[in-house]
């Protein structure tokens, strides 16, 4: 994979996001390198979801400071950081269950500028364009994920996995420097697993971009990350290969003690 050309340096620095006496986030200083692959691990409470909120702006952050590619965002609201690139999926999947996967992934498209309403009413050149620009961006997205055998079908109809897909492939469209995914494998059995880190991989090889993953199951981890960040207690712990640092001391320790306390 080429790294180092693509945009999507996320620098994190010092950042608390405090909840009343909690602090979820309690300082946390980190750097994530464009075009990489970061498993984010830690056990409940840890406050890996605090993070990925506090960096996508759904969360206010008490104190720190945030850069993408050099550019300050601590003061962007969530919806500017999300023009700027840095785009979320959330731990359910909502699909417009009676709408194709075609047109479940065509609506991620209300996120790239769209011709004045005036201009979309009367179909003018400018929205001709720009719905041929939404129909490319989908077929290419539905091609890169293996959906695109599937684009009539309904959503409703779908497996799994493929409908876990579809969602990416929404949040995918708009070509996100930044990925923040929060447990996508959650609810896959095995074999879903597998697919969803095969198609990840093939697509991120093919159109690099940086993707932070939250991720309970250490396995998907080690297969689909080159980089893992453990977090408990709000703190980073351990940060290196996911080898490195699911045999780390204080991450035995994070996990084990939350093991024996259940
Ligand atoms: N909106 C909130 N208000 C108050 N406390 C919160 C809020 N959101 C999270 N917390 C607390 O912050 C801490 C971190 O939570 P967070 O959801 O970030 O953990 P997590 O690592 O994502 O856990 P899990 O693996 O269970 O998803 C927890 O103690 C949690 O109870
Ligand atoms: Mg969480």
């Amino acid at each position: 994979m080429i790294k180092g050309t693509v945009d999507g340096n996320l620098s994190v620095r010092d950042v608390r996001v405090q909840y009343g006496a909690v602090a979820a986030v309690a300082g946390v200083s980190v750097d994530f390198a464009p075009g990489m692959i970061t498993g984010l691990i830690g056990p409940n409470g840890a406050g890996k979801t605090t993070l990925l909120n506090a960096i996508s702006g759904f969360t206010a952050m008490t104190s720190g400071t945030l850069a993408l590619d050099a550019v300050d965002i601590r003061s962007s609201t969530a919806r500017a950081r999300a023009e700027m690139g840095i785009v979320r999926g959330f731990q359910t999947v909502r699909l417009l269950e009676r709408e194709s996967v075609f047109d479940n992934v065509l609506v991620g498209c209300e996120r790239l500028p769209q011709p004045p309403l005036m201009a979309q009413l009367l179909n003018l050149p400018s929205q001709q364009r720009s719905r041929a620009r939404d129909i490319a961006a989908v077929t290419k997205t539905l091609a890169g994920l293996g959906l695109l055998a599937d684009a009539r079908r309904l959503a409703s109809e779908l497996p799994f996995a493929s409908r876990r897909l579809v969602e990416i492939a929404r949040l995918l469209l708009v070509r996100p420097k930044v990925l923040l995914l929060d447990e996508p494998a959650a609810g896959l059995d095995a074999a879903e697993r597998r697919r969803l880190v095969d198609t990840l991989r093939s697509y991120h090889a093919e159109n690099p971009f940086t993707l932070i993953v939250i991720e309970h199951d250490v396995d998907l981890v080690r297969k689909l990350c080159e980089d893992c960040v453990a977090l408990a207690e709000g703190r980073v712990i351990a940060r290196g290969t996911p080898a490195e640092v699911l045999e780390n001391p204080l991450v035995k320790i994070a996990y084990f003690g939350q093991a024996a306390h259940a």
